[in-house]
């Protein structure tokens, strides 16, 4: 059976979800909703990332113990997910001690093996990025993600040696055998290989101590990248021992947005090189949200919480709407105005309208039909090409030009105005044959309203219901 793994970056807790978040988390699912519908061996892994100087520096200004926090926040992440049906097969915490324990021994071997070496580290590390920074990284002296001054530390380290696997690595991004998507994605990372090139990086934190301890060397603490990337492995169950293949991996697909890319396409590389295990098939990096042309942040007070797009618009439509926002690996801009258009035009007087008046009149004229799902072959075909090229908002315009085509249908032959029974029942009949196999292809991004849709549309008398998107 063919296997799909399908993984999110494992998200801070030094802040509750919100809709960044939220659209890796609910892409992650469509794609591994659509893969079983496909009948796939699935696998999907998102969790937390919770070690590290950020999550220390903010357990510290709540005045909790950093694992109280994390847990308060942990909880939070896992029950936004539950909110939205995300359908998750693990959640993986790198503060469990099954993830603790691989960690340390998958270290101990690149120790060992000579790929980790005792030195220095003095320079900047931005803490928003739990990452160390060039001069050249920065605008005006600050980190432009965070912007922050990053702190000048100074302290022993053990390096990974990073720069061995430089021109290993090089050669497989360019081969496509670690596919980065989009392609844009790619050159710049070619041009990074090719302009700056890797350099051994530290992998311990002497002066933080919310971390895994270093097995051979307990007064330091790994680096918080080092420990999350490995949750992709964890997560599955793997347990730290070098060349040993846990079940699912490598992952068919990673998501994630353009802040994480890099790492994702250096250091975590080069650890699994390090580790004698695969490389994952596919990177894709979708866009950055941003709302009403502003970053998302705390103090502009302008970030989307995942729970208020539910109690506006219900889940399904949230996460209609997540995916529909903007082109799937395209920046994209964000906010409750354009939310509100768009599920007015596509939701309430889209699908919703035709659905309830198809049934209605299907109802008043007590028509029976016997309709079948998926008996569109062509539909189908122009869905799934769009799938697997993770252009999931050109999949839904798919259907929605189904849609649409039935309403010009109705509008053009008005069978309200026919009384013969037989003329009805053909205008009608594709109509609601449409709806159901839109239905159908709608289940990865809309679990709830399209099973509802094509009960309603399965039944031999097909009956009205309740209006699925309320007018906002
Ligand atoms: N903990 C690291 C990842 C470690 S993975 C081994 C991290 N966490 S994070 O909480 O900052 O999450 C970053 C990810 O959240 C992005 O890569 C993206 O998937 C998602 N998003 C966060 N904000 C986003 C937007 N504004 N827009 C789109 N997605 C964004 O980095």
């Amino acid at each position: 059976m063919k296997k799909f793994y399908i993984t999110t970056p494992v998200y801070y807790v030094n802040d509750v979800p919100h809709i960044g978040h939220t659209y890796t988390t609910v892409a992650a699912d469509v794609l591994a909703r659509y893969h079983r519908a496909l009948g796939e061996e699935t696998f999907f892994l998102t969790g937390t990332d919770e070690h590290g100087a950020k999550i220390e520096t903010k357990a510290k200004e709540m005045k909790l113990e950093p694992k109280q926090y994390a847990d308060q926040i942990a909880a939070a992440f896992k029950q936004a997910w539950q909110e939205l049906n995300i359908s998750h097969d693990n959640f993986l915490r790198t503060t469990d001690a099954a993830h603790m324990a691989a960690a340390q021994k998958a270290l101990q071997f690149m120790y060992e093996k000579g790929d980790i070496y005792l030195g220095k580290y003095e320079g900047l590390y931005c803490r928003g990025c739990e990452q160390y920074k060039n001069e050249r990284d920065l605008v005006n002296g600050e980190c432009p993600d965070h912007k922050t001054a990053p702190e000048k530390i100074s302290e022993e380290c053990y390096n990974f040696k990073l720069s061995k696997y430089q021109d290993e690595l090089l050669k497989l991004i360019k081969k496509d055998k670690f596919k980065i998507l989009p392609a844009g994605r790619k050159n710049e990372i070619i041009s990074f290989y090719e302009k700056e090139g890797l350099q051994d990086i530290s992998f311990s934190r002497k002066n933080v101590n919310w971390g895994i301890p270093i097995p051979w060397d307990k007064s330091h603490t790994v680096y918080v990248w080092a420990d999350a990337f490995l949750n992709y492995l964890t997560g599955l169950g793997w347990n730290g021992e070098a060349g040993q293949l846990p079940k699912f991996w490598p992952a068919s697909v990673q998501l994630m947005s353009k802040d994480i890319l890099r790492v994702h396409s250096t250091i975590w590389p080069a650890m699994l090189l390090s580790l004698n295990l695969p490389l994952p098939e596919i990177i894709f990096v979708h866009g950055h949200f941003q709302v009403n042309g502003q970053k998302m942040s705390k103090s502009l007070g302008n970030a989307i919480a995942p729970r208020d797009l539910i109690k506006k618009y219900g889940v399904d439509a949230a996460r209609y709407l997540i995916m529909s926002a903007t082109a799937f690996g395209h920046d994209g801009d964000i906010g409750w105005e354009k939310f509100d258009d768009k599920y007015n035009a596509d939701l309430a007087n889209g699908l919703g309208n035709l659905t309830a008046r198809v049934a209605n009149l299907l109802e008043i004229n007590k028509l029976e039909l016997k309709l079948k799902i998926g008996n569109d072959k062509k539909l189908i075909k122009a869905y799934q090409t769009e799938m697997q090229d993770f252009k999931f908002d050109e999949a839904l315009k798919v259907l929605w030009e189904k849609l649409r085509n039935g309403d010009t249908v109705l509008s053009d032959k008005k069978p309200w105005k026919l009384k013969d029974q037989k003329e009805i029942k053909n205008i009608l009949e594709p109509i609601a044959q449409d709806i159901l196999n839109v239905a159908g292809l709608l289940k990865p991004f809309m679990p709830a309203i399209s099973e509802k849709i094509i009960k309603q549309f399965s039944a031999k008398e097909i009956k009205k219901g309740e209006p699925l998107f309320p007018r906002i």
